[in-house]
Parts: C-alpha cells; structure tokens; sequence
C-alpha cells in the first residue's frame, strides 16, 4: 500500500473521509463523478508558503495560479487566507471580479492578452500585468493613453533555465512561446520601452521554469539568473526592482512513484537563493512572489466515481469502467498523467486484483489509470481517484455532451457545492436551431 494510501482519513464506518466527511455520503447526497476539495488541505498550503517568507524575513505574496482551478468559491478561499491570484484570460479576470477578490491582488498572464482583456485589467486597476512580448506593449500603451491610465507591469523573462520533473535545462527555455529572451537582449529591450512611458510602473522581473517540477537546482538557478539580470539592469542604468516573481511548478505527489519535497521547501531555497545573490551584488532585497497552482489545488483535490461495467479480457487484463473519465480529468489521456484511486468503502481493504480504470467516452485512449491495485469491486461501488485537484475540472470538457460534474469543498465536517453539476440543459443553451434553407 503507498503512503498515499496509508495517509488517508478513514471514518469508524472504515469509509474514506475527506474534511470530515463521508465520501460515500457526499456521493450520495450530490451524485457523481464529483469533485471534492478539502479545503484545510488548501489553507494549509498557503500557510507553509507563507511561513517560509516569514521566517526568512523577506517580503512576498503567494499568488495562487488559478488556472489549476478557477471558480468564485475558491478565490474567495484564497482571499480569506491573503493569498494573490494570477488569471490568464479575461475569463478568470472575470470570476475573480464577481468573487469581490481584491482588484489590487491579480496579476494577468499569457502571451497573447487582446485589447479587450487589456481594457478590462486597467479599467479595474488590477495589480500587475506581466507583460509577454513587444505586441503586448504596444497595444497596453495605446489602451493606457485612450484612458488616460496608469498600470504596474512586470517583464516575463526566459531565464534560459527550463525544468521537467527530475531535470533541467540550461537552454531549453530559450526556445519559448512565452516571454522575453535575456541573452538576445529582448528583455533590456523592452525594460526601456516601459521605462519610457509614464503610464506604466515597472515592478520588477518574473520566470516560470516548468511544473511538476521534483529538482532545487533549477529554481535556484532561474532565480540566481534572475537576480544577475537585475544587478546588469542595475549597473547599465540604475533600475532596482521592487520584485522578483519566480513563478511556480513545485511538483506533487500523484503516486507512490513520486517523492517530491514539500512544496515550501522549494521556496526556501529560492529565497535563500535570492538573498544570497542580491547580498553578493549589493542590491536592495526585493519581495519574492511564487505562483503555485498544482501545490495548492493538487493534493486538495479527489474525484468520486462510480463503478458501472466491468470487461475481463481473458489472459489480458480486467477494465473497471466509472460514470466519469476525460471529460472531467484529460490529463492521463492527453499527457499519461498518473493517479491512484481507492475504493471509498474501505481505502484498506485488501488488495485483490489489479485493473485498468476506464472512463465512459467513446475515446480506446479514456483511460484514467493504466494499473490500479484493488479489491474486489461491484458495480454501484464508489471509487476515489487522489489528487486531482489542479489541471482537472480546469481543463473539463463537454465531449460526448456530458455534463460537466458537480465541485464540492468540505471542511470540519461540512459541505458546500461550489460548483453546480451542469444539466442536459445547460448542455444545450448556447444552441441555436437549424434555419438555412436548402
Ligand atoms: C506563469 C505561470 N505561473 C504559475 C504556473 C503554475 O504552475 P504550477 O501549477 O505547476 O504550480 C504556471 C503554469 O503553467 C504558469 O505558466
């Protein structure tokens, strides 16, 4: 049995507990598949981030990357815990408004923001746009004069340091969608153009180097470069920075193959790394921001299932089918993402067989885990995939029209919906019928 397993809350029914409560009631009571987030899980995780600023004594924000999920619920959880928020698209921008989340708390990302996301961050005056490319400072500049405004802007850099779970690479970023490049001089470049306009405050510098990232060495790296970019920027004329962004992607325990550190500690010794650095060149400190997305959402998260039909390939193996699969979570079709899931009656039972879990859409590649050890199961039986909390309902689709399922959070013991389960007509409100004449 992993130590995933072996951490899980059981309740004296021997039942799979998440927040205090039964999974097989929360089954019940909101049907399935569900997805359920433990939110002292959530809280907890925002507070080792925090400590770790604090003990180390350096200014900082936590800002939760919301594209590992996004609803008004979960932005009014991290505002409860002075967490900040990083949104991509207008509509995340969008949802953290009719959340009421602090305007001066978000940051917008992505590569290609249009005019109308522009408009929409400067006309509520969010925090900071991180700005991508040259277009993006040209179209920010123009939508500032037309409204006679002011924004915060950071520079998204290529720190040339790029990390894939145990490795890095001290070249691979160059070659990104994303951001500026430092050694071709892009960043310098575009450091000016803000510099020259009045209608922009340049706070500082930001990197992200990858996600389910397991190595130090590469976020000290990108954070070391980061600092020498601001020591040159420094020296060549004078700019400090009140903040060095460095992103997020501290990996996550999905089975018992993964060992990652605890996310916090990714942190320290980014900080440390900061520190050290800006100490050597004789910059003031600045404030160091992190985006983490998956090591908030991620472990929170769990999908309920339920096991429906059953194909033994004689020889082969055995497929336990769900009443979910890439609808609700893409990441093992897309990208073979691994998960466990436990039976929900009884996490412990021991383990009889070991199957494949399908999902219900008419895809061969619906596959949500390749091999799962467990016991005997019956159809009616509810299965509990763990940590799927980040990159999961974000990413969740209509395919086959299946309604999307139903979020939950839980907490002491009680539940909320945060997320209603979509009906067959909400699946068909945006249609219109056929009326072209032949
Ligand atoms: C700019 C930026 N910040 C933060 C994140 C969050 O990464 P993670 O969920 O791995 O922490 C991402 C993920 O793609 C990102 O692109």
């Amino acid at each position: 049995m992993s130590n995933q397993i072996d951490q899980l809350t059981t309740n004296q029914a021997g039942h799979l507990e998440i927040g205090g409560c039964d999974t097989l009631d929360l089954a019940k009571e909101y049907g399935t598949p569900l997805v359920v987030y433990d939110v002292k899980s959530i809280r907890d995780q925002i507070h080792h981030f925090q400590k770790v600023f604090e003990d180390n004594d350096v200014d900082y924000a936590v800002s939760y990357a919301s594209k590992a999920f996004a609803c008004i619920a979960m932005f009014q959880l991290i505002n409860q815990e002075h967490g900040h928020i990083d949104v991509v698209s207008g509509g995340e921008l969008y949802t953290a408004i009719q959340a009421g989340f602090p305007m001066d708390h978000v940051s917008f990302h992505g590569n290609n923001k249009s005019r109308e996301e522009l408009e929409m961050a400067v006309d509520h005056q969010i925090g900071v746009i991180m700005l991508d490319n040259f277009h993006e400072i040209d179209l920010l500049k123009q939508v500032l004069e037309e409204r006679n405004s002011h924004i915060n802007v950071m520079l998204r850099v290529t720190p040339g340091v790029s990390a894939h779970t145990h490795e890095y690479d001290q070249t691979g970023q160059v070659d990104s969608k994303f951001g500026f490049d430092l050694k071709s001089g892009q960043a310098r470049q575009a450091l000016d153009q803000v510099l020259a306009d009045p209608r922009m405050t340049m706070l500082g510098i930001h990197a992200h180097i990858g996600s389910q990232i397991f190595e130090v060495k590469g976020f000290e790296m990108a954070a070391t470069t980061l600092v020498d970019t601001l020591g040159d920027w420094h020296e060549e004329i004078g700019y400090t920075a009140k903040v060095v962004n460095v992103g997020g992607g501290f990996g996550i325990r999905y089975t018992q193959a993964d060992d990652p550190i605890a996310p916090e500690m990714f942190v320290d010794a980014i900080v440390k790394a900061i520190k050290k650095r800006t100490h050597e060149l004789g910059l003031p400190m600045p404030a160091v921001w992190i985006e983490p997305g998956r090591s908030i959402a991620g472990p929170a998260g769990y999908n309920l299932y339920t096991v429906g039909s059953r194909k033994d390939v004689p020889g082969i193996r055995s497929y336990v089918t769900v009443d979910g699969g890439m609808g609700d979570n893409i990441r093992p079709a897309l990208y073979q993402a691994k998960y466990e899931a436990v039976l929900a009656k009884n996490p412990k039972a021991p383990i009889k067989e070991t199957v494949r879990v399908a999902g219900k859409y008419c895809e061969s590649g619906d596959i949500l885990i390749q091999k799962q050890d467990l016991p005997a199961t019956q159809p009616g039986d509810v299965l509990a995939m763990l940590a799927t909390g980040a990159y999961g309902y974000a990413m969740a689709s209509n395919y086959n029209r299946n309604p999307r399922p139903a979020v939950v959070f839980v907490e002491n013991g009680h539940s909320q919906v945060a997320i209603k389960r979509e009906s067959f007509e909400d699946l068909v409100h945006l249609d219109e019928p056929f009326n072209l004449s032949d």
